[in-house]
């Protein structure tokens, strides 16, 4: 049976109001909707994606959901019913059996919720995740209460919904009536929707505080990893010295297959490390010419993109420059600022200071600088338990 989903992401976010609708703001370091497409594949159940985008966004929605079996994605319409037509017509030269249709503004799908979705289309031809109405409800207008509504048999209707693909592409070949969701098309037209146990933590992001609430529910679960990371390089004329990302003025630079940026390499050895993926020398052997006077930031980009595909997020980083000279300090603040931009976290996760070793050894002779680094990596239990 093929099951492909609906992930919408039409919408503007007007409640939201950040300058950028909210399904592509960060949640603990990628956009909400590569979450929930993540979300809707890691069962292992969805075949394959259909995003459905405003007019316009549909390259950079293709390049969020790089690496997942998600199909081109279409423009939508000016109302989420319209965005789901536009997505069952995107789908209708080769039907799947069952249609999902998942908001993109979901981050969460608890485990469990697609396959009980599936086996409930036995009995009916949708079938919707929801959750009772747990709060006392009152009917009110111009600051006063009216009447209080019996909640018995309330339910708040989440996503993603199910449905058989033939009876949702008939149900809105009628019109959609200013549906919010699909299965009132289905109920509509007389037909069965099957109800299964929703989940608060299936949060639709609709005010600011819903992705602090989110944020907070996905970050309980991450799993801290640490790692450290070492590196020397010898000093020599006719170098220019880089040192964390930033040309540091300096008669002296240092000499290596790439850059031979020590700090860069430190901290990518610490990324590594926690992430327990070996060293940069696994990634980029100095065998190997392209990587001959290579820009580590290069090999700093790359070590972010593997926290991000363990769908990690880097805590912290620390790096520690040892040498006597040249001065550290003035040049830390454009160092840190340069790492953290490489790495796409805020400047308050990384920190670069330095330290001399009395002017003993080679740093303190002036051989060589040395580095080191400390990163932690929050990683999703799975993620954090075996190896990539
Ligand atoms: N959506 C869509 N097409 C529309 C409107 C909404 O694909 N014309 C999508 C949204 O992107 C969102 C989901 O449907 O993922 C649920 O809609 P909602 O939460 O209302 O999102 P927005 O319409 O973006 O937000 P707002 O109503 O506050 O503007
Ligand atoms: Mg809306």
């Amino acid at each position: 049976m093929s099951i492909v989903a609906l992930l919408m992401a039409a919408g503007s976010g007007t409640r939201f109001g950040a300058p950028e609708p909210k399904q592509y703001l960060p949640l603990l370091g990628r956009p909400v909707i590569r979450h929930a497409a993540e979300a809707l594949l890691s069962g292992g159940l969805v075949d394959a994606i259909q995003p459905v985008v405003a007019a316009g966004e549909e390259a950079r929605v293709a390049a969020l959901l790089a690496g997942l079996p998600a199909r081109p994605p279409v423009p939508g319409g000016a109302t989420r019913a319209g965005s789901v037509r536009a997505g069952l017509a995107a789908l209708a030269a080769d039907p799947p059996a069952v249609v999902l249709v998942h908001d993109a503004a979901r981050p969460v799908i608890p485990p469990g919720t697609i396959a009980a979705l599936l086996a409930a289309l036995d009995g009916a031809p949708g079938a919707i995740p929801a959750q009772p109405v747990a709060d006392t409800l009152k009917r009110g207008a111009a600051g006063r209460v009216q009447e209080t509504v019996p909640r018995d048999g309330l339910f708040r209707a989440q996503t993603p919904q199910a449905f058989r693909f033939e009876t949702l592409a008939a149900a809105h070949r009628g019109g959609d009536g200013g549906a919010t969701d699909d299965a009132a098309l289905l109920e509509a037209a007389g037909l069965p929707v099957a109800l299964v146990p929703g989940a608060e933590s299936n949060v639709k992001i609709t005010w600011p505080e819903d992705l602090a609430r989110v944020e907070a529910h996905l970050a309980a679960r991450l799993v801290p990893r640490m790692g450290t990371g070492f590196d020397v390089h010898r000093l020599v004329a006719g170098r220019p010295l880089i040192l964390c990302g930033v040309t540091v003025p300096h008669p002296l630079g240092l000499s290596g297959h790439s850059d031979a940026d020590v700090g860069i390499h430190a901290l990518c050895d610490a990324i590594y490390g926690a992430l327990a993926e070996g060293d940069i020398g696994r990634w980029f052997p100095p065998s190997e010419a392209e990587w001959k006077d290579a820009d580590s930031a290069r090999f700093l980009r790359h070590a972010a993109t593997r926290i991000a595909a363990r769908g990690g997020v880097l805590a912290n980083a620390d790096v520690t420059l040892i040498c006597e000279r040249p001065k550290i300090a003035p040049h830390a603040e454009a160092m840190r600022t340069r790492l953290a931009d490489l790495l796409g976290v805020g400047l308050g996760a990384v920190s670069v200071k330095a330290t001399t070793t009395e002017r003993l050894g080679f740093p303190g002779r002036g051989e060589g600088i040395a580095a080191q680094a400390a990163a932690v990596v929050l990683l999703p239990p799975d993620a954090a338990f075996t190896m990539a």
